[in-house]
């Protein structure tokens, strides 16, 4: 065995009661601890307690203007955090427990650490779906800070080994809960009097928002307002990334879509949701491979392409 597989070894914990316990034990103790979710995995700490929180930062390296997303249990728990109003909760019905994340007001007496929100008076909060981090949830008790648990601006994990390889020693308990079906990060969107705003796309996609509350987003959009963390750089792999490639130039590793094969095809049949599950994965495997650069076919930006051609973007500018 090598000695990054030894490292590995000791990080995963398969998900059974035992493991959740002791995840549990851990999280009440203030650890960190990187659980499983639909989206991505995520690098949970208590988010009341303000030394668990700061270890997020610091593990992440984040810059400390860039907010977390706290997970809760269900709607109950999050109408402690945050005001919700006729709109917020029909979105939260809708779409909870699933990868969407919520933008608002804090409560008077919202419970978390001011470093979760980085002085903002708005706070987000998400219910995730994966019955791993469900569980933890409820039998913790807590309300968990969780951004993805990779290196800040870094590609978003997929799978156990990505995080192991991503955080290196500094990888805490990892709880696994298989490969994350989504595979990209929770749509997010702030709430406000009687519109809402798309500040990044997901897995929830605008038309599947218009459906429920039958209004259109209120201009913003991802990047202009008030989501700190969405910078022009981020998911970035080692290597340059060149988007809309119909073939592979010299040294390049081609992510392919459909008809375009390439290394490691992200759909055969040109499916969207299966694009995004392994997206983070092919970037994953293009930059561990030896050739000096990465190229990606096109892909279609229909509902959750939306969110697949976000994160290339980012992915593809140097940061
Ligand atoms: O799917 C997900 O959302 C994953 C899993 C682990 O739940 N989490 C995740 O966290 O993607 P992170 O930290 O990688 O991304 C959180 C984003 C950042 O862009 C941050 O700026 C934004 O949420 N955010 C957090 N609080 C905010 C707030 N009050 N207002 C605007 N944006 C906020
Ligand atoms: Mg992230």
């Amino acid at each position: 065995m090598t000695g990054s597989n030894e490292q590995m070894g000791k990080a995963e914990k398969a998900s059974d009661p035992a493991a959740i316990a002791e995840a549990t034990r851990r999280l009440q103790a203030g650890e960190l601890v990187v659980v499983p979710t639909e989206t991505v995995y995520g690098l949970a700490a208590d988010a009341t307690n303000a030394d668990a929180v700061a270890s997020i930062y610091r593990t992440k390296g984040r810059p400390d203007f860039n907010p977390l997303i706290v997970h809760v249990a269900g709607l109950e728990q999050a109408r402690r955090l945050a005001d919700f109003n006729p709109l917020a909760l029909e979105i939260a019905k809708a779409f909870w427990p699933g990868p969407l994340t919520l933008v608002l007001l804090k409560t008077a007496d919202c419970p978390v650490a001011p470093a979760v929100t980085a002085g903002l008076e708005t706070i987000a909060v998400r219910c995730p779906s994966h019955h791993v981090m469900q569980h933890v949830l409820r039998e913790s008790g807590l309300f968990l800070a969780a951004p993805s648990a990779n290196r800040s601006g870094r590609i978003s994990p997929t799978r156990p080994a990505h995080v192991a390889t991503g955080l290196g020693p500094d990888a805490p308990m990892i709880l696994d809960g298989g490969p994350c079906q989504q595979g990209v990060e929770s749509t997010i969107v702030a709430v406000r009097d009687d519109g809402y705003a798309i500040l990044r796309f997901g897995p929830v996609t605008e038309q599947d928002l218009v459906a429920v509350t039958a209004k259109a987003p209120i201009a913003g959009g991802p990047g202009k307002i008030e989501a700190p963390g969405q910078l022009a750089s981020h998911y970035a792999p080692s290597k340059p990334l060149r988007l809309d490639a119909e073939v592979a130039g010299p040294d390049e590793y081609l992510i392919g879509f459909g008809e375009c094969a390439g290394d490691f095809n992200l759909s055969e049949t040109a499916d969207l949701a299966e694009a995004a599950a392994h997206l983070f994965e092919a970037l994953h495997l293009a930059d561990a491979d030896q050739r000096s650069s990465i190229a990606v076919a096109r892909i279609p930006a229909t509902g959750i392409g939306a969110a697949i051609n976000d994160r290339l973007r980012r992915a593809a500018t140097p940061g």
